[in-house]
């Protein structure tokens, strides 16, 4: 018998120098996704368990399982990586990446770049298994040119038998850009065994739910979105119970959708200041040498529900040291402090992270 879940599900992304403890728990506190994943260990010959991704996948918010997650392309480095993975008894869940489309990553045919080269993923991926007695994922994209590639890399990757397979829905060469294309990833929840996590811009419970009703995926899976709202998994939950579960998502037409999230939890710009104030004291205690600018990756995605017009994220964007990004965050949060913060961001309004991995 194969894994499923045991209800739809949802996922906090893994998100490179975002999700680290105390951010998987700020997550927790206002809405716990089913699962986390930690951000991924790089495996090459001299590679380390990062003692801050480590502590992350231990931590278990409200104990809920977190995904530990390997990238790199050389199968005996990463079978010796999975053993001392497996060593450390710190998680169950397993997933390799095959997806990330940083080019300096890709050049190497690490993440990303390795969906040029087919054999070399069922190897790795057959070295995994071998290995790794729990729960085995793979997220991928669909190519790395183009989405013609996507049929013979999923069958690849499916012939190995993973636990599930969360998928992109863009290409590497595509980066984050362009409108993810959800058609490839309905063709595989339909037509393959394995359990689908849908992934990609998928950043509110209107949008869950019609990923979920068009493409039949098993899960979803959050990432940028849940940076900007980390009410979301508590909003997609409401909205799903709203509707009686999967089975009413995917009878619901347009209309029934957008009543089903009318009826969610909203959060307040009040709410949106303590979530900062949170992030705040998490980043200073961590000491963080540039403490501001780790703040400003997160207030970037929070930005883009604030003002339609822009006006928070440039004035916080030239904001300088922590006090004055943080009576930036003041004027604009609590002047209307108990004004619904929208549960979908602003069009026209561009993030623009430091660091896509
Ligand atoms: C800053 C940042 C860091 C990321 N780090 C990772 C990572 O370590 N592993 C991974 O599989 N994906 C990583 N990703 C990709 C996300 O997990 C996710 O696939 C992508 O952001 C699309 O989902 P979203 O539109 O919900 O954000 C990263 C994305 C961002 C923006």
């Amino acid at each position: 018998m194969g894994f499923s879940f045991e209800k739809f599900s949802t996922f906090l992304a893994p998100m490179r120098d975002l999700t680290d403890s105390p951010f998987m728990k700020i997550i927790a506190e206002r809405g716990c996704p089913d699962f986390f994943c930690a951000e991924y260990f790089r495996i090459h010959e001299y590679y380390d368990f990062e003692p801050r991704v480590l502590d992350a996948i231990l931590s278990r918010p409200l104990g809920r399982p977190v995904v530990a997650q390997l990238i790199g392309e050389d199968a005996r480095h990463i079978a010796r990586a999975v053993r001392e993975l497996k060593k450390t008894g710190c998680t169950e869940m397993l997933d390799f990446n095959l997806g990330c489309p940083v080019p300096k990553i890709c050049r190497k045919n690490v993440g990303g770049g390795l969906l040029r080269f087919p054999e070399k993923i069922g190897e790795i991926l057959r070295t995994i298994r071998g290995e790794w007695d729990g729960i085995f994922s793979v997220k991928m994209r669909l190519g790395f040119n183009s989405e013609d590639e996507f049929k013979v890399l999923f069958e690849k990757v499916a012939s190995e038998s993973p636990d599930w397979i969360t998928v992109h829905a863009r290409t590497v060469k595509q980066l984050y850009r362009g409108r993810p294309n959800f058609v490839p990833v309905k063709w595989a929840a339909e037509n393959f065994g394995v359990p689908v996590v849908a992934n990609g811009d998928i950043d509110c419970a209107r949008a869950a739910l019609e990923t979920a009703r068009y493409t039949g995926c098993s899960a979803v899976m959050v990432g940028r979105g849940a940076v900007r709202n980390p009410w979301v998994f508590r909003q997609i939950g409401e909205a799903f119970s709203n509707a009686g579960g999967l089975s009413g998502v995917r009878s619901a037409g347009d209309s029934k959708i957008r009543e089903l999230c009318g009826r969610v939890f909203v959060p307040t710009l009040g709410d949106v200041r303590e979530y900062v104030e949170k992030l705040r004291i998490s980043i200073e205690s961590e000491g963080a040498y540039h403490a501001d600018s780790r703040l400003k990756k997160f207030l970037n995605f929070v930005g883009l529900s604030i003002d339609p017009e822009g006006e928070f994220l440039r004035r916080m964007r030239r904001g300088k040291g922590m006090s004055e990004l943080m009576k930036i965050c003041d004027e604009f949060m609590l002047a209307e402090s108990g004004r619904p913060f929208p549960q979908e961001a602003y069009s026209d309004l561009c993030a623009r992270p430091n660091h896509e991995g």
